[in-house]
């Protein structure tokens, strides 16, 4: 199979104009995703439904032929097959039994895990099947500081306060709890791969509420972790890291955790992110409110990132996650903007 744009990119390799995906992209934006979704059960449950899963996972791809399809799933069935009781709330995001200080050391003992992920490693082959030959799949998980907020907090927050809390009330037990999500979350990894994901993807969407010592004991040193296990099992696979809003500590991120490609939010100034780029490449980092807005803001936006970055290895995305409030013809757009770029 010849390299996919994306997977030349990965490689180190400038390709213009840039491959494309979003993260989020199969999501309630879509009319097709609301309508399967409105049919079908808890969001947990579809997480778990290959046939679901496959389906909504291909429907951006269809739509908009991006170079790259993300698996449809959620960082946080990761502390579910660990045991955690876990539930999506309309209007309200994840909810989550809080983790207390005697339950850490159990989930390393948990023998279910691979088991009850099962059916998103079906979902992985079946895609890998599925996929035309030029669109790349990537498998993702959340970064072990990411998800431990979650399962510390019991839900999303503002700014992490609890799970920041936890951290300097009781440094080892946050140690303990790192580690064995980072030992989870690379095994998780090596099935998707093994199941035939071409690369993958560590969100550590909460990386930007930490001070610098924080950062590097709670999202640097727990990937690094976890890029060392995957890649002792999976050699050179492509990991892109993504620690957002952490860019006045991005520059050593790449060389620290090992990562292959660094995602970049829009808050990140170009001249970091070139620099960023002479190390290896990069994703990012359109705002999403730029998608939403439309027009001028849109076409400025993406026209900045080509002329910035377009001349490395660089992956086009949003710097977060597409909302759902997005019109479909705005995407359309920002497509058409991407790929009719010259060089
Ligand atoms: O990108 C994709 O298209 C793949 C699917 C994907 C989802 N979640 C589906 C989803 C991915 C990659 C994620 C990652 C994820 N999940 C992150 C990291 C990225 C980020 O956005 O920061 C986080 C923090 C979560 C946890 C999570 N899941 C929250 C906070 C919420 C509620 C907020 C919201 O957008 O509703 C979810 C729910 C969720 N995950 C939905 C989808 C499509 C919406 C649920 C629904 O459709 O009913």
């Amino acid at each position: 199979m010849a390299a996919t744009k994306f997977m030349e990119v990965m490689d180190g390799k400038t390709v213009f104009p840039p491959p494309i995906w979003m993260m989020r992209q199969a999501g309630r934006y879509l009319p097709e995703y609301r309508e399967l979704r409105a049919k079908a059960g808890s969001f947990l449950d579809l997480c778990y439904n290959p046939d679901f899963a496959v389906e909504v996972t291909l429907q951006p791809i269809r739509r908009f032929h991006f170079d790259a399809a993300i698996l449809f799933s959620d960082i946080l069935v990761v502390p579910h097959a660990l045991g955690r009781d876990l539930r999506f709330e309309e209007g309200r995001g994840p909810v989550l039994t809080p983790i207390k200080a005697d339950e850490v050391d159990a989930l390393g003992r948990v023998d279910t895990f691979h088991e009850r992920l099962a059916p998103v490693y079906e979902t992985v082959r079946r895609l890998k099947d599925e996929l035309p030959d030029d669109v790349s799949l990537i498998g993702f998980c959340g970064a072990p500081w990411t998800v431990a907020t979650y399962m510390i907090a019991g839900h999303g927050t503002p700014d992490q306060a609890p799970g920041r809390l936890f951290g300097y009330s009781d440094p080892h037990l946050m140690d303990a709890l790192l580690d064995v999500l980072a030992v989870r979350s690379a095994d998780y990894l090596i099935r998707q791969i093994e199941a035939g994901a071409d690369a993958v993807q560590i969100f550590d969407s909460w990386s930007g509420v930490l001070d610098e010592a924080c950062f590097e004991r709670w999202c640097v040193a727990p990937v690094a972790k976890m890029v060392k296990i995957v890649r002792e099992r999976c050699g050179n696979i492509p990991i892109i890291g993504f620690p957002k809003g952490a860019g006045c500590f991005a520059d050593s991120y790449r060389a620290k955790t090992g990562i292959t490609a660094q995602g970049l939010d829009w808050t990140v100034p170009m001249t970091k992110a070139r620099t960023l780029q002479e190390a290896g490449p990069v994703q990012g980092n359109l705002d999403p409110m730029r998608l939403r807005a439309g027009g001028k803001a849109l076409e400025e936006g993406v026209d900045r990132i080509l002329e910035e970055l377009g001349r490395g290895p660089l992956v086009f995305n949003l710097g977060h996650g597409i909302t759902p409030q997005v019109p479909v013809s705005h995407v359309e757009a920002l497509v058409k903007r991407v790929r009719q770029a010259e060089g």
